[in-house]
């Protein structure tokens, strides 16, 4: 199994390109079961998850061709993929396929708007808390499918085809919107989304599904209104920036100090979490080129945050401001609010003399002069990238084991960060 080695201690100073956002580039992928018609998108970034859900769509009979690169293409440049579901052949979505992403789950949507019918494993993904599907279960039934779980399985019918409905979602929940907006598309009638999540990956689906001749507004707030149409034709469409890489690159700047743009960021999608770095001591500005962050001489300052859906600050940022937060002059607060048990990190984090303690859903962090490298290991896809900007920051050498949860949400990380000064490197085996 690969592992990551670190000798912690440069500044970072350069360029690092922003990928494709792995939260929209997957459920745009899944979108494309909707249509008989090619879905091309571009900027797909090259992560693991993606593979793996092209493999989970080529089981449903969906033919992918990923188109090579043109010459003055940029060597970061995400793929160009072709997404034909022209016969969706088998609407059964396996557990060995399933199983290690919960995201694929999401395929029961389209598959039951245009075939009627899905057969679902219950999803797996990273270790964050219970994660259930009920949610998703209730909107889908509201649409007016029938549902039944038998042997691990959702089993999903809808002989006469979806129906517009009212969904009003007790809490905010990603999953749900996407699978209730991916549904109601090719629903008979209007369904209206309430306390729908806006989360800007939500707004880039509805965008590309509204290419696709779907007629969807308001995503991006909290009701969304879709009128079914009775099919959807192919569109091109291009993966909007990933925001918490951006977050997680410019915690690494603040961590580290240095000064690095992060090309082809938008502030707007993370404006929440450049507040909290600037408070943290962060210089960040915004160019046509995207978000260039650098720290002021004063060190780190504390900070009290807490996690909450879209435009709040996001979960998926929480155990990178940890880290970033072990090292501040002073006792910082973060309160977890999204996933309950999202605090693996913490015992790693530990191991580089980062002071910690929880209570509940908040760790109060205790910043120390000095972090050191440490072995350490990977929990979840989030908390792994933490340990790194950690070892960035500590002195000596740290090894980063168990990194496929790395590789499933963060394109190139090691290249990226090298090519600004750090001493990154894979270990391979
Ligand atoms: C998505 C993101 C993930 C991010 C999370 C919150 C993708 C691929 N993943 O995950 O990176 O951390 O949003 O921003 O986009 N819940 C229920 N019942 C349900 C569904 C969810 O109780 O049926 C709960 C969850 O347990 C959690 C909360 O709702 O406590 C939010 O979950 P949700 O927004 O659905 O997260 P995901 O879509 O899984």
């Amino acid at each position: 199994m690969d592992r990551i080695r670190i000798v912690g201690g440069s500044k970072l100073n350069g360029t690092i390109p922003i990928s494709g956002a792995k939260n929209a580039a997957l459920p745009l992928m899944i979108a494309g079961l909707l249509s008989e018609e090619t879905l091309i998108l571009d900027n797909v970034p090259r992560l693991a998850d993606v593979v793996n859900l092209q493999r989970i769509l080529s089981n449903h009979g969906v033919d992918i061709m990923s188109a090579g690169k043109r010459p003055g293409d940029h060597e970061y440049q995400g793929q160009t993929l072709h997404i034909s579901a022209a016969n969706i052949i088998d609407t059964t979505a396996p557990y060995e396929l399933v199983s290690k992403m919960r995201a694929s789950f999401w395929v029961i949507a389209p598959l039951l708007a245009r075939m009627h019918e899905a057969r679902v494993s219950l999803p797996g993904g990273c270790a964050i808390g219970t994660r259930p599907v009920d949610l998703l279960i209730m909107a889908l039934e509201k649409l007016g499918a029938i549902i039944t779980i038998d042997g691990g399985y959702v089993i999903a019918k809808a002989p006469g085809g979806l129906k517009g409905a009212a969904i009003d979602f007790p809490k905010v929940t990603v999953s749900g919107t996407h699978v209730a907006l991916m549904a109601a598309t090719l629903a008979k009638g209007t369904t209206v989304i309430t306390n729908a999540a806006c989360e800007p990956e939500i707004q880039d689906v509805a965008d590309c599904l509204n290419k696709m001749g779907g007629r969807v507004s308001g995503a991006g707030t909290p009701r969304i209104v879709i009128e079914g149409v009775a099919r959807l034709h192919g569109a091109r469409h291009t993966v909007l920036p990933d925001r918490i890489e951006t977050g997680t690159y410019a915690m690494a700047v603040t961590m580290t100090g240095g000064d690095v743009l992060l090309a082809g960021a938008r502030p707007e999608l993370l404006q929440s979490a450049l507040d909290v770095l600037t408070q943290a001591g962060a210089v960040i500005s915004v160019n046509n080129e995207g978000i260039r962050v650098s720290r002021n001489g004063a060190g780190i300052m504390p900070v009290t945050v807490s996690t909450a859906p879209f435009p709040g600050f996001p979960t998926d940022l929480q155990a990178q401001l940890m880290a970033l937060m072990a090292c501040a002059k002073g006792s910082s607060h973060i309160t977890e609010t999204i996933f309950e048990n999202r605090f693996m990190h913490v015992q790693e984090l530990a191991r580089f003399g980062a002071r910690i303690s929880l209570d509940g859903e908040t760790a109060t962090i205790d910043g120390v002069a000095k972090l050191r490298g440490a072995p350490v290991m990977a929990t979840d896809l989030r908390a792994s990238v933490s340990l790194v900007i950690a070892g960035l920051a500590a002195e000596g050498e740290t090894m980063v084991n168990r990194v496929y949860h790395l590789d499933r949400g963060f394109e190139r990380l090691e290249d990226k960060l090298s090519a600004c000064g750090a001493t990154i490197e894979r270990i391979s085996g």
